[in-house]
């Protein structure tokens, strides 16, 4: 591979966690239809961002320990992975068996705070790859601030 697959993998869990966020908040005033739409994008989104997380670490795998960008790479997935735990919780917590039950108040909560978080790893994501250069050119990474 010429280029990081990574970063074709993101869109699919950051895609349906905001539109599972979305449909929470939703939730909140609308019918249960819209709770169990939430609850289906929640587990598209748990699964792939673990797909995400395998293609991540590859990528991690190529950054020089000793560099400046190896420390955003750590904060960044400390971010995502926070964020796939408040996610986990806030479908946990609407499953009852393997039936989707509209989202309670704490729910919706945890949605929230995972897409905040996501927010967080995608700045710091972004950060590697338009600051540091981390997956465009190798020599970038070690040359950045
Ligand atoms: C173990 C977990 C993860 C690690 C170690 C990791 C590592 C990295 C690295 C090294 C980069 C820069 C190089 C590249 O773009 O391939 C990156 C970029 C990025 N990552 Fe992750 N990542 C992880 C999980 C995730 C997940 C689950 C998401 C999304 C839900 C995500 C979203 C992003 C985004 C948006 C970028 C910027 C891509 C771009 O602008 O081209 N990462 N990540």
């Amino acid at each position: 591979m010429k280029h990081p697959i990574h970063p074709m993998l993101v869109h699919f869990p950051i895609a349906t966690w905001f539109l599972a966020t979305l449909a929470d908040l939703a939730s909140l005033f609308t019918n249960e239809q819209v709770g169990w739409v939430a609850g289906v994008l929640l587990v598209i989104g748990t699964i792939t961002a673990l797909l995400a997380m395998i293609t991540g670490l590859v990528e991690l795998g190529k950054i020089d320990a000793q560099s400046p960008a190896m420390k955003i790479a750590n904060q960044h997935m400390v971010l995502i992975m926070t964020s796939w735990s408040f996610y986990a919780a806030s479908l946990f917590m609407r499953l009852n068996g393997t039936v989707l039950e509209q989202p309670g108040t704490l729910a919706v909560i945890l949605s929230v705070a995972g897409f905040i978080f996501l927010c967080s790893a995608g700045w710091m994501g972004g950060k590697l790859v338009y600051q540091y250069g981390v997956g465009i050119q190798p020599s970038q990474q070690e040359h950045s601030k």
